[in-house]
């Protein structure tokens, strides 16, 4: 763990450069002994500064150092609280083990912070405490075993983590989901034996009448991919496909736990995609909540499907004014973009620059791929409203696209994390192999911004 406070005491010397021909994110050993000098280079960023310190925290661990003490001075003068702040997150993250079910030995690690006193360093750390035990969240869930994981396994574990917090937690049964009609959903979660949850965390932090944000996270627990089954490396990773609703969950926790003045709930559709006598088959028509109904073309084009039904219930029952959607979507946002950009579609300019902007703030990066007219004909169906699978390419866009038909005029973005919230090694210091918490920051920035705005 690393703890994070003002304090001399230290097994090692942290220093940061800033300036200097030193390439940024190169470290070296200072003068004296056990002082490791960060490089940040000429025009560090926030980024720059999470990833040095995490590559300098890893550095010293490899060493045996169980305790480091970082002048923050420099960082705080170039780069403001963002600065100080990424580097106790890329700090914390260095440390992060995804967890395992077996005895191991812990090595504790502590990281004391001086220098900024002209800042409130003590609350600045707290906050980032808050957000990055958030990602560390989503991480841990998104990298248990299916088998320890199922839908009502996952509500259970987000409502013990939130409600503590002051956040409301409502998880609505296969029963209630189905009267309410939510038959895209349901058209998934009847695949397995293990019953669907829709998992609802409301954070009342803003004004008593004010509508809240809703965000929207794909929790599908295991994704087989249904009779259209995966090929076996496929198979490999799909327990990391609830990994938006992990996000989701862990964005609501952080604002909870900084009591951040903004309405937001959170809505988790959990459910497996995997094969049973009464699975859906590609041909199926299904009537989703918001009466529309979908041609089924493909079963492993699951994530779409309880998406759908979860946006309407976010504006029909929980009265969302804006609508975010974050999800493990599509192969071909991932190939697209790669591992360290996720994918937008977006029905409404100022939100989308509002989560770009966020993103700007948590170092996360993201593209915004076009809408053009032609695309949203590839997803009509002769027979149904609409159809699950694009019948020309353009996966990443068209899966985005359906879920905006659901949203409507409700101002609404869409996050394809499919290439960034699973890493088969890491992409960045701060990130290890597995899940990675994906979104999470750049969605509490998001809230953080709009708790602002009113
Ligand atoms: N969960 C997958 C998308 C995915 C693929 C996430 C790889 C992470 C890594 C999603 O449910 C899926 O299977 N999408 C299909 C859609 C297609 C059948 C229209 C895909 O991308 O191939
Ligand atoms: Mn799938
Ligand atoms: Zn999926």
């Amino acid at each position: 763990m690393v703890k994070l406070w003002n304090q001399e005491a230290a097994d090692w010397r942290l220093e940061l450069e800033i300036g200097g021909d030193s390439a940024p994110l190169s470290l070296h050993t200072g003068a004296e002994g056990r002082t490791l000098i960060l490089c940040l280079g000429k025009d560090p960023s926030a980024e720059t500064a999470r990833r040095a310190a995490a590559k300098a925290v890893a550095a010293i661990r490899e060493l045996g150092a169980r305790t480091a003490l970082l002048d923050v001075d420099p960082a705080a003068r170039a780069l403001g609280p963002g600065g100080l702040s990424a580097l106790a997150q890329g700090a914390k993250l260095a440390c992060y083990r995804q967890p395992a079910w077996k005895e191991r030995e812990e090595k504790p690690f502590t990281l004391y912070f001086t220098g900024a006193q002209w800042l409130d360093v003590p609350a600045i750390l707290a906050e980032t405490d808050a957000v990055t035990r958030a990602v560390c969240f989503a991480r841990d869930l998104t990298n248990r075993p299916v088998n320890l994981l199922t839908p009502a396994m996952l509500a259970q574990s987000m409502k013990e983590a939130a409600e503590p917090l002051g956040v409301e937690v409502q998880i609505l049964d296969e029963y209630q989901t189905r009267a309410l009609g939510m038959g895209a959903f349901h058209a998934v979660g009847d695949s397995a034996g293990h019953p669907p949850r829709l998992i609802v965390l409301r954070w009342k932090g803003g004004k008593e009448d004010a509508a809240p944000i809703a965000l929207v996270g794909k929790g599908v627990c295991y994704d087989a991919g249904g009779y259209n089954l995966k090929s076996a490396a496929g198979l490999k990773t799909m327990r990391a496909d609830m990994a938006g609703g992990a996000a989701v969950c862990a964005a609501v926790l952080a604002l909870a736990e900084n009591h951040i003045p903004v309405n937001v709930t959170a809505v988790v559709p959990a459910v497996e995609n995997r094969i049973s006598p009464d699975s859906m088959v590609p041909g199926d028509i299904v009537t989703s909540m918001s009466g529309k109904t979908i041609q089924i073309n493909n079963t492993d084009a699951e994530g779409r499907l309880i998406l759908a039904d979860a946006i309407t219930y976010a504006i029909q029952k929980e009265g969302a004014s804006r609508v975010v959607d974050i999800a493990t979507l599509t192969g071909a946002c991932a190939n697209a973009l790669g591992h360290l950009t996720a994918g937008l579609v977006s029905n409404d300019d100022p939100l989308c620059a509002a989560l770009l902007e966020a993103a700007s703030r948590s170092g996360e990066q993201y593209w915004r791929f076009p809408t053009f007219p032609e695309y949203a004909k590839m997803i009509e169906s002769p027979v149904a409203d609409l159809s699950n699978q694009s019948s020309d390419g353009c996966g990443a866009i068209t899966a985005g696209l359906f879920l905006g038909a659901f949203a409507g005029d409700v101002p609404w973005v869409h996050m394809d994390i499919a290439g960034t919230a699973w890493v088969d090694r890491a992409r960045r210091e701060y990130q290890t192999a597995g899940a990675t918490g994906a979104g999470v920051t750049t969605l509490y920035q998001l809230c953080l911004g709009l708790a602002a705005e009113v």
